[in-house]
């Protein structure tokens, strides 16, 4: 065995020459890996090897480039185009035996190689796009001429990782070797190359699939229309598609590569990349709690109650038995625990998502119950779903505390009571923690996870690797009203509804918000979700915008009208009888609607959302500035190309802009503008909300 760097080895089987990468966690090609690959590949190429196979140790083949080192300065080394060139141009056959994953850098690497061996669980994918990028290796030149135009449109445009079968049959693998044996089948692929003297296969130099796509630009034409509100606000899938369109329409690969290196170029200096690249490592941040250490052990979670059987706690319940954990649902009376089940069966027959098998096994993972003493022995988790009243709760988890087995997790999933509180009422308040899902629970990435005053260390490591496991992204966050989204939330709102009071109308704030990049405003929002939520007809005596709209049956989209009016299609059109209403509060009011800019709208929105992260930070109910933003990125809807609210505050000039912002507003319009003192500190130390690290 020749050592060729610290991650790199070169060994040797027979005829064939073996390199392999070990550089954990997932291989990423750093200096120190493409060196290695460089040297690697020199000293195989020299030898008297008749085929090289390239194989990585760990978890995974190459995962792609460092993405830390993007924007440090290099340090020298062999660049990847060096690499790539070494294994294309190699007299003998490459093989590149793939397992875990080969995505971006890692997948342009193995495109390099003549031929490419895979193990099922393998799977394979460009997914630069989700980092604001393209790949920038060759990927975009190479992979259309494999797979197709239209294929690797949809591959590089969604960044998907392709099952390894698939990519056997997309021509993207040679071979699928047996779970286990990837390196015997690699070497055997190797010899039967060398024996049969099969040929030295370049992907650059076969044009057959491009030349399919050539003369057809109504291709790229449909796909850009057919994909136009995905893609809206982002930059990204443009660029790759434009590089798709110079690899058919180019005259050579080279010159396809010129406009791949130039497109690349220009997203990696923009804002858009650098926020989703700091959201890639936010996410993985967020898992990271401090004096708690990540072998801490968990406790066993192999069956989960719930109780309510609405819109929520079936949400809920389908997360535990997507990944195979039994759950029970218990409900007051036969009636809406019919109810219940009956919807949580029909999403999943709508959902179609598993085998019509998964799905019966899911389906029948999830049972229901009338007694909470019946049902609640033996769970190891149990999540209380009813409505938000804090007597209600109490009593239920007293009820807990007295039926549970010792070691059970007592958890709520209030958006906003007092967990302490709640808490207070068993006599294990260590095994009592916040477990807040966003509607609809079954597909809503975000998870807060509400850490009480003595809520268990091992309590929070559990519901942290629970939540991965269930596919959910999970953020820490402390007990106060409404915890870090809601509360943030409540400050969007109100400016929001004082806007209107002032002259804007709904449709002037959400179009502001929508083309900052959320995915609807929130009186759209409000439309959506229904004018009554909350609104008591016997009640209401016109004293707000909204009892107006209810008493005059404009409860939103159900009922064809809310802030806005609705055709048959459920399109949206700005209301003249909404806008009367608001015009006849202001004229009651006493003041002069007044002409509002759009960027009067934007500030008065999410300045005082950022403030409100600092107070939230200053208070320690957050661990970062990063959590706060992978709550709203993942909640809330806040475009991840703008990073999220705390990110955006660093890239709208941080503390020292937002501060002044804010002590604009609080001069002219007051209280609700204060600027939190922790800002005002920030701006004192030349600190960013970045600093904020926890
Ligand atoms: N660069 C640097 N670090 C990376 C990395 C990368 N490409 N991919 C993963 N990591 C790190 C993560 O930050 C994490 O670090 P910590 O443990 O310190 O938090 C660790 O590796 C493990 O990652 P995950 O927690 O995500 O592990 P997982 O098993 O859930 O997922 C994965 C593994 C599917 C590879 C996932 O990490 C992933 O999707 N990585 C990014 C892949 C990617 O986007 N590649 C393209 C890079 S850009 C490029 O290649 C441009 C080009 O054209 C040259």
């Amino acid at each position: 065995m020749t050592e060729i760097n610290a991650v790199t080895t070169l060994t040797r089987d027979g005829d064939v020459a073996i390199i392999t990468l070990n550089s954990p966690p997932v291989n990423a090609l750093s200096a120190n890996v493409r060196n290695g690959l460089f040297e690697g590949f020199k000293a195989a190429g020299a030898s008297d090897a008749k085929a090289i196979v390239l194989i990585c140790e760990g978890r995974t083949f190459i995962a792609g480039a460092d993405i830390s080192e993007f924007g440090a300065p290099g340090k020298p080394s062999a660049s990847l185009f060096d690499v790539q060139e070494m294994m294309e141009n190699s007299p003998k056959p490459v093989i590149a035996a793939i397992h875990g994953t080969a995505l971006g850098g890692g997948l342009e690497v193995a495109l390099c190689a003549h031929y490419r061996v895979a193990v099922p669980s393998a799977r394979l994918g460009l997914p630069e796009v989700a980092l604001g990028l393209l790949p920038g290796a060759g990927g975009t030149q190479r992979l259309p001429r494999v797979v197709g135009v239209e294929t690797a449109l949809e591959m590089m445009t969604s960044g998907r990782h392709v099952p390894a079968p698939e990519a056997f049959k997309l021509g993207l693998v040679d071979e699928l070797a047996e779970e286990g044996k990837l390196k015997e089948a690699a070497l055997a692929f190797a010899n039967k190359c060398v024996a049969e003297n099969r040929p030295l296969v370049k992907i650059s130099e076969n044009n057959t699939k491009l030349e399919a796509a050539k003369g057809h630009p109504e291709i790229f034409a449909n796909f850009r229309k057919a994909n136009a509100r995905k893609f809206r606000g982002f930059d990204a899938p443009e660029a790759n598609i434009k590089c798709i369109e110079a690899a058919v329409n180019s005259a050579t690969f080279e010159e396809g590569l010129k406009a791949e290196r130039t497109l690349f170029g220009g997203l990696m200096s923009g804002a858009q990349s650098a926020a989703q690249r700091y959201y890639f490592f936010a996410e993985r941040q967020a898992n990271k709690i401090p004096g708690i250490a990540d072998d801490t052990p968990v406790r066993p979670i192999n069956k989960v109650g719930i109780i309510g059987a609405g819109t929520m706690g079936g949400g809920i319940a389908m997360n535990f038995a997507n990944v195979g954990i039994e759950v029970v649902i218990v409900e007051q009376q036969q009636a809406p625990l019919d109810k219940g089940l009956a919807t949580i069966r029909s999403n999943y027959e709508r959902s179609r998502t598993a085998k019509p098998e998964e799905t019966a096994k899911r389906i029948g993972l999830i049972t229901g119950s009338l007694s909470m003493e019946e049902a609640f022995k033996d769970v190891d988790l149990v999540i209380e779903a009813v409505f938000e009243r804090m007597d209600v709760k109490k009593d239920i988890f007293a009820k807990l505390d007295a039926i549970c087995k010792p070691g059970a997790i007592l958890a709520t999933n209030t958006s906003g009571l007092n967990i302490d509180e709640i808490a207070s009422v068993t006599k294990r308040p260590q095994d009592v923690i916040g477990l807040h899902f966003f509607s609809p629970a079954n597909v809503m990435k975000l998870l807060e996870i509400v850490r009480a005053d003595h809520t268990a260390d091992d309590v929070i490591q559990t519901s942290m690797k629970l939540a991965k496991k269930i596919g959910k992204i999970a953020a820490l966050v402390g007990v106060c009203p409404g915890f870090v989204g809601n509360r943030i939330l409540g400050q969007r709102q109100r400016e929001a509804q004082k806007l209107v009071m002032e002259g804007a109308m709904p449709w002037d704030v959400d179009r502001v918000l929508y083309d900052f990049g959320f995915p609807m405003g929130p009186f759209a929002m409000s439309d959506l979700a229904g004018l009554d939520i909350g609104w008591v007809k016997e009640k209401s005596h016109g004293e707000t915008i909204r009892d107006v709209l209810c008493e005059a049956d404009r409860r939103g989209q159900k009922t064809g009208a809310g802030y806005y009016d609705y055709d048959e299609n459920r399109v949206a059109k700005p209301s003249p009888f909404t806008e009367k209403v608001i015009h006849d509060f202001i004229v009651k009011s006493g003041a002069n609607p007044r002409k509002i800019s759009d960027e009067e709208i934007l500030e008065r929105c999410i300045f005082p959302m950022i403030n409100e992260g600092v107070k939230i930070l200053e208070e320690g109910k957050a661990i970062r500035a990063s959590d706060v933003d992978v709550v709203w990125v993942n909640g809330y809807g806040w475009p991840v190309y703008r990073g999220g609210p705390m990110f955006y505050g660093d890239l709208v000039g941080g503390p020292a802009v937002v501060l002044k912002k804010m002590q604009e507003f609080e001069a002219k319009m007051g209280d609700q503008f204060k600027p939190a003192p922790l800002l005002e500190k920030l701006v004192a130390e030349g600190k960013t909300f970045a600093d904020l690290k926890g």
